[in-house]
């Protein structure tokens, strides 16, 4: 499973590229109005600036909701860097913009999806990913994780090339779980990358192999 960082934040993404285990990141526009990044020029500068630090897919999303905006933004943004993915939001000219990037060869990420009735039209158009928002749906008394493994299903049965990327994951075990479903990618903050890490028994463990060789060696 890939792990992307779903931030904005120039040091968390340093952070989590320095393990060495990160694949790309993801953005919105509220990620980025939460980082103060604001004006046109100012946020496509901030994802060549993402684009420089992380060698992997940087998903941008563009503004417009209509199918002409949505490609005017879209391919300003595919020409900023190649390692850009346009990030369409999951409406009617969403999936339309889709089909139009999927035929340039030009790679997307349908975003806001909540229903395997929407992973699979996004999948019909050519999506590079597709986004389902498990935090959010858990958010509302309603399993996210089950969408993530009806989409799975879905996709499988028809041999889709879309990947699932698991986004709205907010702690480990959303990560963890996303793994065992099969979740192509997951999105999530540095604190559910980070808290993979920690075991107490891997402290211990350390712990005393360390003050052995220093009574061995004392
Ligand atoms: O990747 C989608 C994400 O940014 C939404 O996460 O935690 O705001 O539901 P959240």
């Amino acid at each position: 499973m890939k792990f992307f960082i779903d931030t904005a934040n120039i040091d968390q993404i340093k952070e989590a590229e320095s393990l060495g285990i990160l694949d790309g990141v993801t953005t919105n526009p509220s990620l980025m109005a939460k980082e103060g990044i604001t004006g046109a020029d100012n946020i496509l500068q901030h994802y060549v600036d993402i684009c420089n630090i992380v060698d992997g897919d940087v998903s941008a999303e563009v503004i417009a909701t209509d199918f002409e905006g949505m490609v005017r933004e879209g391919t300003a943004l595919a020409a900023l860097h190649p390692q850009i993915v346009v990030k369409l939001p999951m409406i009617a000219d969403g999936i339309k913009a889709c089909k139009y990037f999927a035929d340039k060869g030009i790679k997307t990420n349908v975003t806001l999806v909540f229903s395997a009735g929407q992973a699979l039209l996004a999948a019909k158009a050519g999506a590079t990913y597709v986004s389902p928002f498990l935090g959010r749906l858990d958010d509302v008394s309603t399993d996210g994780l089950n969408l993530i493994a009806e989409i799975r299903q879905i996709y499988d049965n028809y041999d889709f090339e879309t990947q699932i990327l698991a986004a709205s994951v907010r702690h480990t075990m959303h990560v963890i779980d996303c793994a065992k479903l099969g979740s192509d990618v997951m999105t999530g903050p540095l604190s559910s990358i980070k808290g993979l890490l920690n075991h107490p028994l891997t402290d211990i463990g350390l712990a005393k192999f360390l003050a052995d060789y220093e009574k061995g060696n004392a």
